[in-house]
This record gives C-alpha cells, sequence and structure tokens, in this order.
C-alpha cells in the first residue's frame, strides 16, 4: 500500500464553459482519490483552473469582459459542475491567486540568478491558441503542429529557459524510470520526440503584445509564458517556496493526470523545469484519450460537444461517473454516446445491481421479518462459487486500480453481482420458502445480501451517493467500516434490520432517444409475409417486467408491470403456481401485444405473456442476452 497518494488533473483554460472532458479527468481523479482514502492512504487531490495567457484575454475581448472578470465568472462554472459531480478535491488553485503568483516569481527569479534563463531576439512563428513558438523547420507548413492552425509571424526580444541543456539528461531519466509516463505507448512518442534537437524554451511575453499573466520578477515589461505559470500550480497548492512541510509531505505528485495532447508540456518541459529548480519528479504523468463523439473530436464548430451538466441531470450523477469509468480503457480514445450510455446504464446498473438488490431485500422482508438471516449450514459448492467470484472481484479492482484500468476492475465487480444473480436463480430462495427449507433459504439470502454488502462498498468511490442508498437499504449506512473489514467476506452482521427499501437505478424506458427505431421494426415486422393470414395479426413483443405481486384470493394469478418500450403495462398471467413474483422482476419475457384487453377477477389485463408447459412445469419464453424492450419478435 502507498505511504501516500497526491494527484492531481490538469488546470482548466477559463476561456469557455467545462465539458466532458474536463469531467472525465477530474471524476478520474475523484474516483482515485476516494478509492485511496478508503483503503486509509492520506491522499490529497488537486485540481484548478488556469487564468492567465492569449486564450483566456482573447475570450474576455469576446464576451466585452476584463480578463479577470472573465476568469471570475468561468472559474464558477467549473466550481459548481464539480460540487454537483461530487468532486471531493482537496484544494482548488486559481492562477491568478497570490500565492500562486508568488510562488512562481520566486521559482522564475532563482533559475535566473542560477543562469538559467537568458534574454535574446525571437524571430519566427507563433501559434496563438496554443501559445507556442515554432523553429523554421517546424513552421515550413504555415500552421501549428498541435492543432493545425495558422502560424503568425513575429519577432521580439524574450526571455529563454534553457531546456536544450537537459535533453540528454531527461532521455536518460525516462529510460531508467518505466512508470514515469504512461501508458507506454505515450513514453515512447516523448522518446520519440526527444530524438529531435530541443531548443531553448521561450518563457516570456512582452507585455506590449499580451499583458495578462505573471509580470517577470527581472523584468517589469514581461509577463510569464502560460504555460511556465500554469504547470507551478502543482507545487504552488502544496506549498513550495512557503510551507516545506507541507511540501514535503505531498511532493512528489504520485500522478499527474493529463488528456494525450498536452503530453510534450508535461514529459519535457516540466520535469527539466524541475529539474533546473532541484526539485524531485513526479512519479507518473498519465496521459489518457480523448472523448470522441461519432468517432471525432468534440468541437464546438461541429456542435457535437457533449455537457456535463446536461448528462448529470437527466440520467442522474452516479450512473454518469460509473459509465465514464466502466467505458473507457485508461489511455484510448473512447466513443460517447447516449444510446451507450442506456444501454450500460441499464444492463450494468438496473439490471445486475439494482434487481440483486430488489430481489434480494424483498425476500428478506418477506421471509426473515426484514433482518439479515444467519447462515445456517456449511455452504457448498454453489456459495463457494459466489464467496470466490466476489472475492476475485476484490482483487482485480485493487489490481485494476493500481495499473490504471478501473474499466477492468468495474468489469469484475459486474461479474460478481452478476454471479450472485445467478445464484439466487439457481438456489430458487422463493421455492425454499414455499418449501419451507429455511436453512439454505436464509444461508441463500445471507450470501446475496453479503454480496451486496462487499461490492457496494467497492463501487462507493465510482457512485458516492448511490452506494450509500443501497447501504441503507442494507441496513448497515452507519457503521464505521475498515478497508480490511470491507475485503472479508462473512462481515455482514445476522440480525441488522434493512432500511428502507428503494429503486437504485430505475430502468431507462425512453427508447425514443435512441438511434434504434422499434416503431420501425414492428412496421419491417408487420410488412413482412406470412402465409398463415391469422398469425401475421399477432403481434409478439419483448418485455420486461418491472412489478409483480400475487392477487388476493387467486392463488394461479400474478399481477405484472410489463415495459414494452413505448409504454407500460398491466397483465395477469396464470404463472402463480410457477413463479414467485420476486424471481420475476427483471426478467424479459414475450408477449402478445395486440389482445385485445380484458378482465380477468376484476383487474384489467392488456396483453398475454408466452410460456411453455412441459408435464406440469410451466417455462416462460425468455430471450436470449438482452433486448430492447418492445423489440418485436418475429
Ligand atoms: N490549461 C491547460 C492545462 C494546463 S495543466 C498545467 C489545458 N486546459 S484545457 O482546459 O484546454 O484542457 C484540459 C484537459 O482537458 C486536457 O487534459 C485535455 O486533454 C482535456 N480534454 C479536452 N478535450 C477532451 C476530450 N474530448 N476528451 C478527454 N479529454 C479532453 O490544456
Amino acid at each position: 500500500m502507498k505511504s501516500k497518494f497526491y494527484v492531481t488533473t490538469p488546470i482548466y483554460y477559463v476561456n469557455d464553459a467545462p465539458h466532458i472532458g474536463h469531467a472525465y479527468t477530474t471524476i478520474l481523479a475523484d474516483v482515485l482519490t476516494r478509492f485511496h482514502r478508503m483503503q486509509g492512504v492520506p491522499s490529497f487531490f488537486l485540481t484548478g483552473t488556469d487564468e492567465h495567457g492569449q486564450k483566456v484575454k482573447r475570450a474576455a475581448e469576446k464576451a466585452g469582459l476584463t480578463p479577470k472578470e472573465q476568469a471570475d465568472k468561468t472559474v464558477v462554472r467549473f466550481q459548481k459542475l464539480w460540487e454537483k459531480l461530487y468532486i471531493s478535491n482537496d484544494d482548488f488553485i486559481r492562477t491568478t491567486e497570490e500565492r500562486h503568483i508568488k510562488v512562481v516569481q520566486t521559482l522564475l527569479k532563482r533559475l535566473y540568478d542560477k543562469g538559467e534563463i537568458y534574454k535574446s531576439e525571437y524571430d519566427g512563428w507563433y501559434c496563438v491558441p496554443c501559445e507556442r513558438f515554432f523553429t523554421e523547420r517546424d513552421a515550413q507548413a504555415g500552421t501549428c503542429l498541435e492543432c493545425g492552425r495558422k502560424l503568425e509571424k513575429i519577432k521580439e526580444s524574450n526571455y529563454f529557459f534553457r531546456m536544450s541543456a537537459y535533453q540528454e539528461w531527461l532521455i536518460q531519466y525516462i529510460k531508467e524510470h518505466p512508470g514515469f509516463i504512461l501508458p507506454e505507448y505515450r513514453r515512447n512518442e516523448t522518446l520519440g520526440f526527444l530524438q529531435k534537437p530541443l531548443g531553448d524554451l521561450c518563457i516570456s511575453r512582452p507585455k506590449t503584445r499580451l499583458d495578462w499573466g505573471i509580470e517577470l520578477p527581472f523584468d517589469k515589461d514581461y509577463v510569464t509564458y502560460v504555460w511556465f505559470d500554469a504547470l507551478i500550480n502543482y507545487i504552488s497548492a502544496v506549498g513550495c517556496c512557503y510551507d516545506e512541510e507541507k511540501f514535503h509531505k505531498w511532493w512528489p505528485a504520485t500522478y499527474h493526470l493529463i488528456g494525450k495532447d498536452i503530453l510534450t508540456t508535461h514529459t519535457v518541459y516540466w520535469p527539466i523545469m524541475l529539474k533546473a529548480m532541484d526539485i524531485p519528479m513526479p512519479e507518473c504523468v498519465f496521459a489518457h484519450g480523448w472523448w470522441l463523439v461519432g468517432e471525432s473530436k468534440m468541437s464546438k464548430s461541429v456542435g457535437n460537444v457533449v455537457n456535463p451538466m446536461e448528462m448529470a441531470d437527466k440520467y442522474g450523477v452516479d450512473a454518469f461517473r460509473y459509465f465514464l469509468m466502466a467505458e473507457m480503457s485508461l489511455g484510448q480514445d473512447c466513443n460517447f454516446s447516449e444510446e451507450a450510455f442506456i444501454r450500460r446504464y441499464n444492463a450494468d446498473l438496473a439490471n445486475d445491481i439494482g434487481n440483486l438488490l430488489s430481489r434480494t431485500t424483498k425476500l428478506i422482508y418477506s421471509h426473515c421479518d426484514g433482518c439479515i438471516p444467519a447462515v445456517e449450514m456449511q455452504p457448498v459448492e454453489e456459495e463457494e462459487i459466489l464467496k470466490k467470484s466476489v472475492l476475485e472481484a476484490i482483487s482485480l479492482l485493487e489490481e485494476s486500480i493500481d495499473n490504471m484500468r478501473i474499466d477492468q476492475g468495474l468489469a469484475a465487480i459486474g461479474t460478481a453481482i452478476r454471479e450472485a444473480n445467478r445464484y439466487l436463480e439457481k438456489r430458487q430462495p422463493w421455492t425454499l420458502a414455499k418449501e419451507n427449507k429455511k436453512n439454505l433459504l436464509h444461508t441463500t439470502l445471507y450470501y446475496a445480501a453479503e454480496t451486496l454488502r462487499i461490492t457496494s462498498s467497492l463501487l462507493e468511490p465510482v457512485m458516492p451517493k448511490k452506494m450509500i442508498e443501497l447501504k441503507q437499504t442494507l441496513g448497515i449506512a452507519n457503521e464505521e467500516i475498515k478497508y480490511e473489514d470491507i475485503k472479508q467476506w462473512g462481515k455482514l452482521k445476522a440480525g441488522t434490520k434493512l432500511g428502507k427499501s428503494t429503486i437504485l437505478f430505475p430502468r431507462i424506458t425512453n427508447m425514443a432517444e435512441l438511434k434504434y427505431d422499434v416503431h420501425k421494426e414492428q412496421e419491417k415486422c408487420d410488412a413482412s409475409y406470412i402465409t398463415y393470414e391469422e398469425f401475421s395479426k399477432v403481434k409478439l413483443v419483448v418485455a420486461r417486467i418491472i412489478e409483480a405481486e400475487r392477487i388476493a384470493g387467486a392463488d394461479k394469478l400474478l399481477k405484472l408491470k410489463i415495459d414494452i418500450g413505448n409504454e407500460q403495462r398491466q397483465i395477469v398471467a396464470g404463472i402463480a403456481l410457477h413463479y414467485a413474483p420476486e424471481a420475476l422482476i427483471g426478467k424479459q419475457i414475450v408477449v402478445v401485444a395486440n389482445l385485445k384487453p380484458a378482465k380477468i377477477r376484476g383487474i384489467e389485463s392488456n396483453g398475454m405473456l408466452l410460456a411453455a408447459s412441459s408435464g406440469d412445469k410451466l417455462h416462460l419464453i425468455t430471450v436470449d442476452g438482452e433486448a430492447i424492450s418492445g423489440s418485436s419478435v418475429r
């Protein structure tokens, strides 16, 4: 286990509103921090805003504001979003704060006095949005190597940092520290970049051209280059130059999380700046990929920018956090679509974990007076399989945090939860109750509840609010739990009283928002030619059972609420002798959707389900794998 954990996000430009890319890095940092805090590792999580430079100045001019007004207005949008997304950062640094400015100036002075900074004439090409200078060779195409925009020619005196002197040292350092830049292909990218001679870095801008920056302590006519100012936030926030104790407590950072587009600044400029300032290197710069929309980069002009506020409002913060963490393999690009979001939500959250919780608690309420039962028998193979799957998920999650493959850890937890649902199907606690097999029934319900206790605790860093709600339902929300206890099977106390039950993740049924058009599918079905005229009139669709209850005085009947995509319906089915209501929730079945509504025992039934009878048994017709509710059956 680590002795401390210090993670940073890039500090975001305040020229525009936050988007999903910003939200992603910040949620990732939050999940990592919460996980380490849960493990008892002292942790510090820093984020903030990059408020100087040309970009912000131009945005301010466009908005008719001063740069400071622009920054003050936009920073609130970031801070509000972080609050909304349950971001638990320990500090938020703004580069316009006095505490930061002082550190930048102290360090600049130190470098200047050491002879690491010198003044010279610059005559060359410049990219305004990236604020980067280019040599004649790199500027041949007339466009920026980073963003592809047109370069501008400028000629002026400036201050330079002797970056080139450290090129060999940096190559050696990266080679000797394989974990310094991750993933490995990004490390190779930096090493590739370092094969070309490295120039010195221009670190000033004359105030006559740009006055929105930190003034150089040794020349009042200049301000600092925005990247020189920005990178220092990682050390200024934790006390560098003014609180040595704090600085030694947190620095070096465990991870600088960045997007792949700011690799050079973080893996070339930053280590060399630190080396020249005699400050130790961060442990790891981790570059993640990009969120794409329709396989292309998000861009305001294309109009495909995903607004994280809207997503969180529409589907809930926890689900949004879960989706981002589960969907992206850290390092690679990932496509964002609302359709993919809904599919994952329905499969992993509504169907797997939500279903396990509602079944388990309903059964405990019905058969154990709402208290966690005890294990009343020697566990056999079925119990061992479930326990093994849960314990495996714990170690895979821990590994995935260490290897920065959170998606894999979450997948392992998903596997354990599905295993618990399978276990219930196999043990059939609703039948055990009927047959009065109490020992096995209680053991089964304990195993299901214990799976929920462990998995919900492990998922808490990703879904902090929903997992607390889950624990409230299990009656264990108020317990102070040590990480070692979370990991240990059997810590759930028998006799614990369940809390109020809740539907954690209601299914998203509004499929109209999906590109997949159920109606069109149904029309296609209607239009297809079938020989038997009558049969062609029958409309069979896939439905999901969302509620099921017995009907008083009718022991063969169950009243079901089903979801058929565009609507929810009630049907009455004669299956009560074969299926317990709790066992049906979440199941996908096939129903006749165009049957004339009828009243059965005075209760309206709007459709009919299909089942196969074999001997005296009845088997519901279900679908293989997940289908969209409302899909037609042909
Ligand atoms: N201010 C600099 C960082 C200075 S750090 C000392 C900056 N700011 S930014 O606001 O433009 O970008 C911040 C981060 O957002 C970058 O890591 C960038 O890679 C990331 N993203 C921007 N668009 C993104 C996606 N579409 N997907 C994922 N992350 C992306 O750069």
